[in-house]
């Protein structure tokens, strides 16, 4: 029985491997390992394809949202930063290891988008940012996020590290804030081997002080001027996100018809309810909210077929963040939500067959 996997890298390595190879042998020719040419020209070319005018390389997504927080002055305990209870825990692990503390909000019953009237009514006095998250590669709410950002003359900070290449309404993300976060943990639609990630911005100040703040706090010299981290993009991450970059938006596109093919196959089903998506959205995971979903996985699982939670527990009650002051029942959607969506096998080049293969046995599983 043929194994269908939640991602496959090697197709993607494939067919960019003489791009990589070639900036390999650059890198190695130069013997230049941090802070060189290659991550010098990633940061031009990625700041250009998602539209910004700067790029800053980060060691993780993680820290590009912390370095986020610390340029824009939030790194003390009373500051609060109010995200959505449906993410990754490391969109909050940010708040706070730059110092903050994370306030949790529902989730729209139908995008599973962070729920941008619910996080107005969680803003207190104390609210020094909002930090929404682009699901699954869905742009949230960003016209509300950007009014209320500024009534509370709050920093809007944007955790676009599920999220790159999507625009909202055409426009790139960095038109609605300063701040925009992404990952290239692996997996991403834009991925590198290992950790990295980057902020994207239009403002060269913003751009100048991330640049120190992941140094170090340094310019080019032994001379810490500023309390920072040291979480820099290497060399050898960038060669591999060159060779990717230039793909991206075929990448995103083909996950785009992957997910088209699954609502299709898959929107008549009882038992299933398709999550809400715009055509923005990039994709980057196919979820849907199953009833009986362990079950459901189990029979995938049995079948050769892998599946995966994004995310099993909502962030208000994940250990972590246990002095967020929230209780079961706090945030009924995200909580609701966490049982019952599963993720599906999604990635560039997935064959249709695959795709076929596991919407039929889905389908089969409900008869
Ligand atoms: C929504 C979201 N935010 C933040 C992160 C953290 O990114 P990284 O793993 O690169 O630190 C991830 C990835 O895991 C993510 O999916």
């Amino acid at each position: 029985m043929k194994k269908i996997p939640m991602v496959n890298l090697q197709p993607l390595l494939d067919v960019t491997a003489p791009q990589w190879r070639y900036n390999l042998d650059e890198m190695f020719s130069r013997a230049h390992f941090i802070l060189g040419t290659q991550v010098a020209a990633f940061e031009r070319e990625f700041a250009a394809e998602v539209g910004a005018k700067f790029a800053v390389g980060v060691g993780t997504g993680t820290a590009a949202i912390e370095l986020c927080l610390r340029e824009a002055g939030i790194t003390d305990r009373k500051q609060e930063v109010v995200t959505s209870a449906l993410t990754s825990p490391f969109t909050a692990l940010a708040v706070l290891t730059a110092g903050a503390t994370p306030r949790f909000a529902d989730v729209e019953e139908g995008s599973l988008q962070i729920d941008c009237v619910d996080a107005a009514c969680r803003a207190t006095k104390r609210t020094a940012a909002f930090l929404p998250v682009h699901l699954y590669g869905q742009p949230c709410d960003l016209d509300h996020f950007r009014s209320l950002a500024r009534a509370l003359k709050a920093p809007l900070v944007q955790d676009a590290c599920q999220a790159h290449g999507a625009r909202y309404k055409g426009r790139p993300l960095t038109e609605f804030s300063p701040y925009v976060a992404y990952s290239f943990y692996p997996t991403k639609n834009l991925g590198c081997l290992g950790d990295g990630g980057a902020v994207a911005t239009n403002r060269p100040a913003v751009a100048k002080r991330l640049a120190a703040l992941r140094d170090g706090g340094r310019h080019n010299d032994q001379v810490s001027r500023m309390a920072a981290i040291n979480s820099r993009l290497d060399e050898l991450q960038a060669c591999y996100l060159r060779a990717f970059l230039p793909r991206l938006a075929e990448w995103n596109a083909d996950r785009r018809r992957l997910a088209a093919f699954y609502d299709d196959a898959l929107r008549d089903v009882a038992g299933l309810r398709l999550v809400k998506r715009w055509p923005c959205s990039v994709s980057h995971l196919y979820v849907v909210r199953a009833a009986r979903r362990d079950k459901l996985r189990e029979h995938l699982a049995k079948q050769g077929i892998m599946t995966a939670v994004h995310y099993p527990v909502p962030l208000h009650l994940q250990p972590a963040f246990r002095d967020c002051g929230l209780k079961r029942g706090a945030l009924p959607r995200a909580e609701k939500a966490c049982r019952e969506i599963v993720s599906l096998p999604l990635w560039p080049y997935m064959a249709k067959s695959d795709a076929e293969r596991v919407a039929d046995r889905v389908r089969a599983f409900y008869r």
